[in-house]
């Protein structure tokens, strides 16, 4: 039976909605869990996840019960979009919009069996619709913003200024040639930029406008309407950043991450099968042998550009576990592909579809990273102390390559991104790949990466940072 806290009891019930995408679920689960390891003695917190699942069905969610021991519930939502193959960002984006009399309906429900909800906290990029229920419903929003602080200083930058410059700026970016070239404005609190590190969405689709308007709008609205924004950042990893974030911005912005340590129970939000055999693989290669190669949930891989990786990594001698995630490589089977990798390197390689990455990232036998900057990825490694080997595609990936590679110099880049016709040969991958694993720059930037494992292990230490900033916040809740 539900019940709601004693009378004179601090009672708070966090209703969180997330974007149904890997690399935003996850950060959504480990701040939920991060909120209620450090609320506990403080009163009563529930949280209630809501799990979207594909289906036609006008959203009518179940209403679940209640119990007294049940802190942490999910809540099953239908949502038609899931069902749909590979949707534009914009069109998917959109596509949310339908869930706002379902969301409303249920906070009602919530209500009417004595435990209302008190906050919502969703994903930054569902803004629309919740901040519009949250607004109609008189409850706090709190917006989670997925990527780093450095993204959504950008994003505030180019939001504050006029559309038109930013049209220029994506027609450069159109262009390879231009890509290279040093991005003209200086942003304060940002290294100097170039035109290609700037966010864009075409290799997702060609989308880039769209998708930049969505989420300037989204900002406005947080900005102007949220209760808070919180990031999966510290302040002693983006300095520049966190200062000027909240300085410039209307609505508190709490840094108060890592939330790496909190995974435990059963609050799995992966949306893939993780293959433990690897783990079991990594237990039987020397210390820091192994390249973990991982593109994230979404990236997508030329056919040709897949082929002189695979060439590269063989050619570089070094023992790795790729993760060939089913849709990764246009137009390819994934499954032969795989086996083609297998029998190429011989015992040198695992091949998975989708692994453990946070057990993989704190293995010993890894000792580097061919990531596609995905900022959960690029967190996890630096928790790890892993240095990482930037491949950066779309969205924040190449801001977040800038500041690995040229801020915190934990890791290292190729000389062009790959895409849009041009191809990274795998003569460089090679090269590049031996450099992390065995040359002086990879000790060095290991060492750096070390260094700032040792910093950010101590964020949530009695007056670290990032735990004094969620005292904060739940104070502020
Ligand atoms: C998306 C965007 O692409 C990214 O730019 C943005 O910063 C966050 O949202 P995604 O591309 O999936 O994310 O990358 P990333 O942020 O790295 O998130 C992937 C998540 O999936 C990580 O938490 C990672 O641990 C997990 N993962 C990935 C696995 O658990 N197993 C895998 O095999 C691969």
């Amino acid at each position: 039976m539900a019940t709601r806290a004693t009378e004179g009891e601090r009672y708070l019930h966090v209703l969180a909605v997330p974007l149904p995408v890997q690399g935003h679920l996850n950060p959504l689960m480990r701040f939920c869990k991060l909120l209620l390891k450090h609320h506990q003695n403080r009163g009563s917190l529930r949280v209630t996840f809501l799990d979207f699942y594909p289906s036609n069905d006008s959203a009518e969610p179940s209403f679940p019960e209640f119990h007294h021991d049940c802190l942490l519930q999910r809540v099953r939502f239908p949502l038609s979009s899931l069902s749909q193959k590979s949707p534009s960002l914009a069109t998917f984006f959109d596509s949310l919009l339908c869930i706002q009399s379902g969301l409303e309906q249920l906070i009602q429900s919530f209500s009417s069996h004595g435990v209302p909800i008190t906050c919502l906290l969703t994903d930054f990029l569902t803004t629309f619709p919740t901040q519009d229920v949250a607004d109609k419903l008189g409850i706090n929003r709190i917006a989670l913003f997925p990527c780093s602080a450095a993204q959504l200083l950008l994003i505030n930058y180019v939001a504050l200024r006029d559309t038109l410059s930013m049209e220029t700026v994506m027609d450069a970016i159109k262009s390879t040639e231009r890509g290279d070239e040093l991005f003209s404005d200086s942003v304060a609190g940002l290294p100097r930029l170039l035109i290609r590190d700037l966010p864009h969405y075409k290799h997702v689709v060609d989308e880039t406008r769209r998708v930049w308007k969505f989420i300037n709008r989204s900002w406005e609205a947080c900005n102007s309407r949220a209760h808070a924004v919180v990031i999966n950042t510290f302040e002693e990893l983006e300095p520049s950043p966190c200062s000027l974030l909240s300085q410039d911005c209307d609505v508190p912005v709490y840094d108060v991450g890592l939330w790496i340590e909190i995974l435990t129970g059963d609050t799995s939000t992966s949306m893939h099968e993780e293959d433990e055999r690897c783990i079991g693989w990594l237990d039987q290669q020397p210390t820091s042998s192994v390249l973990y190669i991982s593109f994230g949930s979404t990236t997508k891989i030329s056919k040709p550009q897949f082929e002189a990786l695979m060439q590269g990594v063989i050619d570089s001698q070094q023992r790795f576990l790729w993760v060939m995630r089913p849709g990764l490589v246009d137009d390819i089977d994934c499954c032969s592909a795989s086996k083609e990798i297998i029998s190429r390197s011989g015992k040198r390689g695992f091949v998975v579809d989708w692994a453990p990455q946070l057990r993989v990232l704190s293995h010993s036998s890894v000792g580097g990273f061919l990531s596609h900057c995905g900022w959960n990825s690029t967190i996890e490694s630096i928790a790890n102390g892993v240095p990482i080997l930037c491949w950066p595609y779309f969205a924040d990936q190449p801001l977040n390559a800038r500041f690995i590679v040229d801020v915190w110099r934990v890791g290292l880049e190729f000389k062009h991104t790959g895409e849009d016709g041009y191809l990274i040969e795998s003569h460089e991958i090679e090269t590049v790949i031996r450099s992390l694993m065995e040359g002086k720059e990879g000790s060095f930037v290991r060492e750096n990466a070390h260094e700032l494992k040792q910093k950010s292990s101590r964020c949530f230490d009695s007056s670290g940072s990032s735990l004094l900033k969620l005292t904060a916040l739940i104070n502020d809740l």
